[in-house]
């Protein structure tokens, strides 16, 4: 019987993890600040799927909340086989703007966590000799729009850096870069999305199915559907100078 932890599992992306994950009989550790939604999809895991399910209230922007959900990681007890690193949100605040704690907050919650959580799971991990971390990145990170895409692109970065730390250890680790998917994301970071075409929309469902996919086949980059491991391989052979003014496109429909 495996224990997977996922932070923000209670909405969007996260909450397709806690649905999969929990369809396929795994217990769950859910992560997030709302104490009522929490136990809202707590109690429809374990009504629909019989698993047991803890709750942790937790504000990942907070250093000792982080290292309270780090010991949960590091217990011996009660292992953790599975560490989802999701929960996450945009970024609207310009990189210019006199006010720089959006982003501060921002690098608390999808840097310093996704570091601290992915330490305590890699060497509890590690020790056990198996164990599977997924880091919810962003194809954001592979151009330039603001800190939300200089983030993730520490995130992949940094988990890249994770895989071959533990390269050989027995445990794989993942980063899934989404494209664009229907959820709270947009809504909460006031992101204008009418512009974006139906052909960019990604289903949560379906790319977590694909992410878990590939993190038992060990791939360390998941990059959801055809249409978006097309549009990132271009990304990746454009001149910088080209990357940068398709980025300032995109920004500039977004506000
Ligand atoms: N949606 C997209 O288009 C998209 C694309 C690429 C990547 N992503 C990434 O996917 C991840 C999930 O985003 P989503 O689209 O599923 O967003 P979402 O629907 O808004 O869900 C975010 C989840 O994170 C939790 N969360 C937010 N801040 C938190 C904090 N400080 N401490 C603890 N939990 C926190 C939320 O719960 P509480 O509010 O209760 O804390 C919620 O469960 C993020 O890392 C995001 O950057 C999203």
């Amino acid at each position: 019987m495996a224990t997977a932890l996922i932070t923000g599992g209670t909405s969007g992306i996260g909450a397709a993890f806690t649905r999969a994950l929990a369809a396929r009989g795994d217990d769950l550790v859910l992560v997030a600040r709302n104490a009522d939604r929490l136990t809202e999809m707590a109690t429809e895991m374990k009504e629909r799927y019989a698993v047991n399910v803890e709750e942790i209230v937790a504000d990942l922007a907070v250093r000792s909340d982080v290292v309270g959900v780090a010991e949960r990681l590091a217990s011996v007890e009660q292992p953790i086989d599975l560490l989802v690193s999701n929960a996450g949100f945009g970024i609207p605040t310009k990189l210019t703007e006199a006010d720089t704690t959006p982003h501060e907050h921002a690098i608390d919650v999808m840097i310093r966590a996704v570091l601290m959580l992915g330490a305590a799971a890699g060497r509890a991990m590690r020790q056990r000799g198996r164990g599977t971390i997924i880091n919810v990145s962003s194809t954001a990170g592979f151009v330039a729009m603001g800190s939300y895409s200089a983030i993730k692109a520490w995130v992949t970065a940094y988990t890249e850096g994770l895989a071959n730390e533990l390269h050989g250890s027995g445990v794989s680790v993942t980063a899934l870069c989404p494209g664009w998917v229907r959820t709270e994301f947009h809504e909460r970071a006031g992101l204008r999305i009418s512009a974006i075409p139906d052909l960019l929309w990604l289903d949560a469902d379906q790319l977590v199915a694909d992410c878990l996919q590939d993190a038992e086949a060990g791939k360390v980059i998941s990059i959801p559907s055809k249409r978006y491991k097309v549009l990132i391989t271009i990304c990746e052979h454009l001149p910088h100078r080209a990357l940068r003014a398709v980025s300032r496109q995109l920004m500039s429909r977004r506000h």
